[in-house]
């Protein structure tokens, strides 16, 4: 077969490891490496507004079962996919075909490529705003950064948001085009921790405000009348943009790892720290905007404006609040930085390997494309927001087409994928070789049904939801 990973991905994991052999030094480098992948805005931005918007507790609960059941086998598996046949995710499709052609694979494989693109111009423009926020909590502006409306009246600027945007964009590609990712891996290695840190302590404060009580009850006590499919198809999507699974990601940094680490121990690790860091940011916000914001429906169904609106408030009614703000979104600027690369890289290494692309051209290709398709989700709050579809803005749309939509059919083809062409048993084999592999009975159903048939009724509704046939 052939071995289909760039030779720049292959030098910059290998500096990663530590080593020029190309492997993670072991089961800490895999981990660290996967984790500044996983925790990102994902975390920090998206989990937030969608627990609040869809039902709170409930959606917390459906989150968590589908992280323990699905989501572990995916990423066990990427990973063990990866692992066993060291190969990138490009490639590893067509791959698996061996020497027939065929076209199912090749469309698995581009699926696979395509979410990563479709996702990094707006992750970049989510980006553009973290480091905004950033710049105004230095210079110590937090009464004006709380104060209602200023969000609203940032993004609704048609210039503002996209030069935002566009520093966001460029300080990825900086990184990319200048090789330093083992620099900012290992600030990120210091910062990660001390996100964690700084969300629990956040965390505290928010919820001990007067009236955050009933946010806290709205966060953990599932109320089932709230529960709908849209629930479970939006926290399956969650799920896989938080994860960072679904698109192959994964399958690259499994391809790095030595044979002796545990596949198991490694993958938990990940999911620990992600979903640690999504409950904190859950516990940081979602208090604070029944507090704050009166927890009414307009207050939670604030959507990708909810972060930004709420934790200003936070940070001005308590003291240092410039200091800590500015503390706050300097690590969550690392965390999107470092997830944003992962990103890009997923698609530089699809286009140069695919298209034969220099490095160079396929990042001034995405650079393009984030501004081609970025720049519409930024006017989408501006002058273009009357384009809507669904009740969805173009970020929205975007968004929804890539982590709900596209995000479980890559995942129901991989499954396929495991089931039909690789085998389970050749996984679990290969998984067995280093791990105790404790919840092999919970992988084997989850890939051979149970994630078939829910990605199935995911992809389904998502799109009868899309053409307005079920509520959103
Ligand atoms: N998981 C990251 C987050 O939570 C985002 C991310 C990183 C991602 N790499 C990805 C999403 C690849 C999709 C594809 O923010």
């Amino acid at each position: 077969m052939r071995k289909t990973i760039s030779s720049n991905q292959e030098r910059v994991m290998s500096q990663q490891a530590g080593g020029d052999r190309g492997l993670f030094s072991g089961h800490f480098g895999f981990v660290i490496a996967a984790a500044a992948s996983a925790v990102g805005l994902g975390n920090i931005w998206r989990f937030p507004y969608l627990t609040a918007k869809y039902g709170g507790g409930i959606f917390l609960l459906v989150y968590l079962i589908l992280m323990l059941t699905f989501g572990y086998a995916l990423i066990v598996a990427e990973t063990s996919l990866g692992r066993s046949t060291r190969l990138s995710p490009v490639g590893a499709y067509r791959a698996y075909a061996g020497s027939k052609h065929s076209p199912f694979l090749s469309f698995g494989g581009w699926l696979n490529a395509i979410v990563p693109m479709l996702i990094f111009p707006y992750y970049c423009l989510i980006g553009g705003w973290i480091i905004k926020y950033l710049v105004e909590f230095s210079m110590g502006k937090v009464g004006i950064l709380a104060g209602d409306g200023y969000f609203g009246g940032f993004i609704s600027d048609t210039w503002e948001p996209v030069l935002w945007h566009l520093a966001f964009l460029g300080c990825t590609l900086a990184v990319i085009l200048k090789g330093v990712e083992k620099g900012v891996e290992k600030a990120s290695r210091v910062m990660m921790p001390l996100l964690l840190l700084l969300a629990a302590v956040v965390a505290v404060y928010s919820m001990t405000r007067p009236g955050a009580g009933a946010g806290i009850y709205y966060y953990l006590v599932p109320d089932f009348s709230k529960l709908s499919i849209m629930t479970v198809v939006v926290a399956c999507g969650q799920l896989f943009f938080s994860l960072s699974i679904g698109m192959g990601i994964l399958i690259t940094y499994g391809s790095y790892m030595k044979k002796d680490v545990d596949v198991e121990k490694a993958t938990n690790r990940i999911q620990i720290m992600d979903t640690l860091v999504a409950l904190l940011a859950g516990l940081m916000i979602i208090p604070a905007v029944f507090a704050f914001s009166g927890g009414e429906a307009e207050a939670l169904n604030a959507g990708p404006a909810l972060m930004f609106v709420t934790i200003p408030k936070v940070f001005n009614s308590m003291g240092f609040g410039g200091a800590i703000g500015t503390m706050f979104f300097l690590m969550v600027f690392f965390a999107a930085l470092t997830s944003n690369i992962s990103i890009m890289e997923a698609c530089v290494s699809t286009l140069s390997d695919e298209l034969h692309w220099s490095r160079r051209t396929s990042a001034l290709f995405m650079t393009f494309e984030a501004i081609a398709l970025g720049v519409p989700c930024s006017l989408g709050f501006g002058p273009w927001s009357f384009i809507s579809v669904a009740g969805m803005s173009i970020l929205d749309m975007m968004d929804f087409t890539a982590a709900t939509v596209l995000c479980p059919f890559a995942a129901l083809l991989t499954c396929l994928l495991i089931g039909r062409l690789v085998g389970i048993d050749k996984l679990a084999l290969d998984i067995k070789a280093s791990s105790a592999f404790r919840r092999e009975k919970i992988f084997r159903v989850c890939i051979a049904w149970l994630a078939p048939v829910i990605l199935l009724i995911v992809l389904v509704s998502s799109v009868a939801a899309a053409l307005g046939w079920i509520k959103m």
